[in-house]
This record gives structure tokens, C-alpha cells and sequence, in this order.
């Protein structure tokens, strides 16, 4: 059975479905003929809004209501076939500037869907988008999934803590549920009006808006990228795979590049400026260091391997964000 047909005519749910990933997921399940819900609370600083969705909109049911309540999530769950748990907050600067945000959007959240699960839809098939950031500063590289898990900011404690929620009910009372760490993910309905979703994002739009980057301790940092189109379809590979449930795996891509690298790709499309600058302090105490992830577990278990790279997910990406920059630089 190919891909689409797993998902034709089943119910799916989307938890942050008007955010970036959830955006991007939800127009491609609408293709697939998935009868789609979006939940999202549409918090104000976070990547959610109504345009990411303006191809399906017509095609969806969206329900506005905020997953720390459980009360709508009680009814939610009920009759759906696969539940993406996509909400979450992503700026680790953000958690810890406001930790008792992080804690409840990540964690009491994730614990109210889950127990929602369990008493009204046990049978249901999870997938929870955790980060590469619950590994904190690499000791090796690659990081595999058998890295020490020692997060450095209160985002990446929060993000492990709700990874293990899913599996522990998974485990524990059979509701089943994978879990995929994300790297540094870019691509069309990002937020990019500030830094809170990384680098990625504001480096487009200033390299959009002809404004000078900052590079902080001369960008020799290296990363690994993925373009949103290869996530969503780990995303859709990994909660049809049954090997996955119970199991948490890494994303990545081939290659890794310093920030150097990635701001050289975008000059070759925009014209800017690069300033090199010392970490500010908030920055630095949470910065990891070099990162490159080991997607080889995943990519055996599921035949996923991420198709676009680099430069050409930069190029989509500008694109994109040209034409609907009135939308997205507010
Ligand atoms: N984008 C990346 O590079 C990246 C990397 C690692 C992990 N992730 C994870 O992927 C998930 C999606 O990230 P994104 O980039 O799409 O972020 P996003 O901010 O664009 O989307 C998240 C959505 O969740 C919604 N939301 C947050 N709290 C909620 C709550 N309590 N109830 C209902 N809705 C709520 C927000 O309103 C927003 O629309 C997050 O869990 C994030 O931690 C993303």
C-alpha cells in the first residue's frame, strides 16, 4: 500500500496544525484525501496563523482551544486514526525567559493528550516532534540516539520529559506512539518575523530585506538542515511504520554545513551584508556547540532519506516568503 492510501478517508488530528510543520503536514494529508482537524491555540508569539493553511482551509476542520485545558482534547481524540502531536513551544531562549510557558505548552499539554488517549482512544497511532536539543552539547559526532541525553536549556528538559510521556503510555497502557528528533527544520510558513524558531528564519527574511547578518562567534558553528517537505514526509513514513511505535529516532540530513556556509548559499541569491560578533550572553549559555545528527536508525527502519538540500530548500524557501511577505513580516 503506498503512502497516500494509508492515509485516504482516515481521520487524523494535528496538534499545532496551523504552525509551520503543521501547516505543511495538513496540506499534504488534505492531498492524500485524509479527513483533517487542526487544533492550535494560535498563541501570538508562536508560528501559528490562518494563511499557512489557506490552500486546504476550505477542507479542514480547525478548532481553536489550547491542549492545557483537557477539556476539548477529551473530544478531540475520539474517532481519530492518527494523532500528529505537533504544538509545542520551540525558542530555547524563550523557555528560559518564561520556563512556567515551556513547562505548560510542552509538557502539560503533551500529559493532557495523552491521558485524553488513553480513557477515550486507546487504539489511536501517535507521532510527538521532539529536538535534537534534549541531547544538549554533543560529546560525539554524529550524535546517534544512543548520545547521553544532558539538555542544556529548560526547553530541551521539557521536550524529553514529553517524549517520555508518549512512550511511557505507549509502553504502559498500549497507546502507541513514536517520537522523531528534529534538527533545524526551514522552509515555506516558517515564522520568520523574529528569532524564536532559529536562525533559519531570520536569516531569510533579513537576507530578504537586504539587512546586515550577525553572525555570533564568527559562524563556525556546524548544523544539520532539513527542508520541511523531506520532515513531513518523515513524519508520515514514521507513524504508518508499525517498527517505529515505542521508539524515538533522529532526523538529519547528509551533510552538514557551518552557518557561514548556510548565510554564503543565501548571498548568492540576496544581497546583504555579514557581520561577525561575540555571543551575547544569553545565547552563549545555551548554545550547543557543533551538531550533526545520525538519521541511519530511522532511515533503516522507515526508507527515509532526505531528498532536498540544502540550497535548493533555500531557494523554495525565498521564493515562498517573496511572494507573501506582507503576511509573514508583520
Ligand atoms: N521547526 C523546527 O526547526 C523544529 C525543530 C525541532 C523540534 N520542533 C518541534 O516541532 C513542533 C512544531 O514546531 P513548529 O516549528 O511548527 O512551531 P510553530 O510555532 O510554527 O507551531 C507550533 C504551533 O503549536 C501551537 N500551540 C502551542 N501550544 C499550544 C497549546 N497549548 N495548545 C494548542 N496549540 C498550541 C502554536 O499556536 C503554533 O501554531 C514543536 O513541538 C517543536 O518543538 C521544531
Amino acid at each position: 500500500m503506498n503512502l497516500a492510501d494509508k492515509f485516504h478517508g482516515r481521520n487524523v488530528l494535528i496538534t499545532g496544525g496551523l504552525g509551520f510543520l503543521g501547516s505543511n503536514l495538513a496540506i499534504k494529508l488534505v492531498q492524500y484525501g485524509a479527513n483533517v482537524t487542526l487544533l492550535d491555540s494560535l498563541i501570538p508569539q508562536f508560528g501559528g496563523n490562518y494563511f499557512n493553511i489557506s490552500p486546504v482551509r476550505q477542507q479542514v476542520r480547525i478548532n481553536i482551544s489550547d491542549m492545557r485545558d483537557p477539556n476539548s482534547l477529551d473530544v478531540l481524540v475520539q474517532g481519530q486514526d492518527y494523532i500528529f502531536n505537533l504544538a509545542g513551544q520551540v525558542s530555547h531562549g524563550d523557555s528560559m525567559r518564561d520556563p512556567q510557558l515551556d513547562l505548560g505548552v510542552n509538557c502539560v499539554s503533551t500529559m493532557n493528550l495523552v491521558e485524553a488517549c488513553r480513557k477515550f482512544n486507546p487504539e489511536v497511532r501517535m507521532l510527538y516532534t521532539s529536538t535534537r536539543q534534549v541531547y544538549g552539547r554533543p560529546q560525539s559526532l554524529p550524535v546517534t540516539e544512543d548520545h547521553p541525553t544532558v539538555p542544556i536549556d529548560v526547553n530541551g528538559i521539557n521536550k524529553l520529559a514529553a517524549e517520555y510521556y508518549h512512550l511511557l503510555y505507549h509502553t504502559t497502557y498500549g497507546v502507541r506512539s513514536t517520537v522523531l528528533r528534529l534538527t533545524n527544520t526551514f522552509g515555506p510558513r516558517q515564522q520568520i518575523r523574529s528569532n524564536r524558531q532559529g536562525f533559519c528564519g531570520i536569516f531569510i527574511r533579513l537576507a530578504l530585506e537586504g539587512k546586515k547578518i550577525s553572525l555570533f562567534g564568527g559562524g563556525t558553528q556546524v548544523r544539520d538542515f532539513n527542508y520541511v517537505d523531506d520532515v513531513v514526509q518523515a513524519l508520515l513514513v514514521g507513524i504508518t511504520t508499525d517498527a517505529c511505535m515505542g521508539r524515538f529516532y533522529n532526523l538529519g540530513s547528509h551533510k552538514a554545513y557551518s552557518l557561514v556556509q548556510f548565510v554564503e548559499i543565501l548571498q548568492k541569491h540576496c544581497t546583504f551584508e555579514i557581520e561577525s560578533m561575540p555571543f551575547p550572553d544569553d545565547k552563549r549559555i545555551i548554545d550547543i556547540g557543533d551538531y550533526y545528527g545520525d538519521f541511519s536508525r530511522f532511515s533503516t527502519a522507515t526508507g527515509w532519506n532526505p531528498e532536498i538540500d540544502l540550497e535548493e530548500g533555500i531557494v523554495r524557501s525565498l521564493e515562498f516568503f517573496r511572494q507573501h511577505r506582507e503576511v509573514y513580516w508583520k
